[in-house]
C-alpha cells in the first residue's frame, strides 16, 4: 500500500540509554498518531527495547539496519532474519549504500536478503542510489534500474507489494548536499515507471518510494510535496528528537 513513511536510520550512533531517550522524546512530542508509519532503524542490541517501548503506540515501528543473507549457521558475528523477527523487529533496511560500499554487499546477496526477510514476515526497505561519478555522467536512471532489476524484480507481484523503496543518491548521504527537489522527483518518477513496466501501473502507484540523503527539518516539506516522493529515510537528522519530529510532521 502506498503511504508516506518516515524512517530514521541511526547507523552506528547512540548508547542504549541515549537511544531510548530519543525515542521517548519523539513519542512525547507527537501526541497525535502520525500521518504515516514512523520507523526507527536502530543498532541490533537496542531492537528489543525499542520494540517494547513502541508496542503501546500505534504508527511507530522498529527496523534493523541489516540482516544476513543466509538463514542460519556458522557465520560468527552475523544476525539472521529469524533472530530479528524473534525480538519484535518489523522492518529491515536492505542494501544501504554504506553496506554496499564498506561491506561489499552485492545485488545478488541483497536479493537473497530480500527473499529471506519476506519469507519471515519482515518488511524490507530497499535502498538504491548512484555514486557521484554516475550522476555526473548522466547515467543515474540506468544505474538504479540495474539495482532494482538485480535485487527486486525477481519477486512475484504479491511479494513486491510489500517492498518499500528508498532512493538515496550516495553523493547526498551525510554530505549536507541534498538532491534538489527536481532531481529527487525525476528519479522517483523514473523508478515508478520502471516498476510500472515490470508489474503494471497499479502496483507502481501503490509503491512507497522514500527519499534519503541530507534530508532535514528544513528541506523535508518541499521534498515530501513532490508527487512521487512518499516520505524519507533520514540519517543525521533522525538523531535529534526535535528535528526528526519536524520531518515526521512534514508528511503530507
Ligand atoms: P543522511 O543519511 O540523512 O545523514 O544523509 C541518510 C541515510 O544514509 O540513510
Amino acid at each position: 500500500m502506498r503511504q508516506q513513511i518516515v524512517a530514521g536510520n541511526w547507523k552506528m550512533n547512540k548508547s542504549l540509554e541515549e537511544g531510548l531517550e530519543l525515542v521517548k522524546g519523539v513519542l512525547d512530542r507527537l501526541e497525535q498518531r502520525p500521518r504515516g508509519p514512523v520507523v526507527f532503524a536502530t543498532p541490533y542490541p537496542y531492537l528489543q527495547s525499542v520494540a517494547k517501548m513502541l508496542k503501546v503506540r500505534k504508527g511507530f515501528h522498529v527496523a534493523a539496519q541489516n540482516c544476513h543473507h543466509e538463514e542460519k549457521g556458522a557465520f560468527t558475528g552475523e544476525v539472521s532474519v529469524d533472530m530479528l523477527a524473534s525480538v519484535g523487529t518489523e522492518y529491515v533496511l536492505i542494501g544501504h549504500s554504506e553496506r554496499r560500499q564498506y561491506f561489499k554487499e552485492t545485488n545478488e546477496q541483497l536479493a537473497r536478503k530480500i527473499n529471506l526477510a519476506l519469507a519471515k514476515g519482515l518488511l524490507p526497505i530497499f535502498c538504491c542510489g548512484e555514486p557521484l561519478a554516475i550522476r555526473e555522467r548522466g547515467t543515474h536512471v540506468g544505474y538504479v534500474a540495474k539495482q532494482l532489476k538485480a535485487s527486486l524484480f525477481h519477486l512475484h507481484e504479491a511479494d513486491f507489494r510489500k517492498i518499500v523503496i528508498a532512493y538515496e543518491p550516495i553523493w547526498a548521504i551525510g554530505t549536507g548536499r541534498t538532491a534538489s527537489t527536481e532531481q529527487a522527483q525525476e528519479m522517483h518518477a523514473a523508478i515508478r515507471v520502471l516498476v510500472a513496466k515490470k508489474y503494471g501501473k497499479g502496483v507502481a502507484d501503490d509503491t512507497s518510494i522514500l527519499y534519503g540523503g541530507s534530508c532535514n527539518a528544513q528541506n523535508a516539506p518541499e521534498l515530501f510535496r513532490q508527487p512521487d516522493v512518499d516520505g524519507g529515510l533520514i540519517g543525521g537528522a533522525s538523531l535529534k528528537a526535535e528535528d526528526f519530529v519536524a520531518i515526521v510532521n512534514a508528511m503530507k
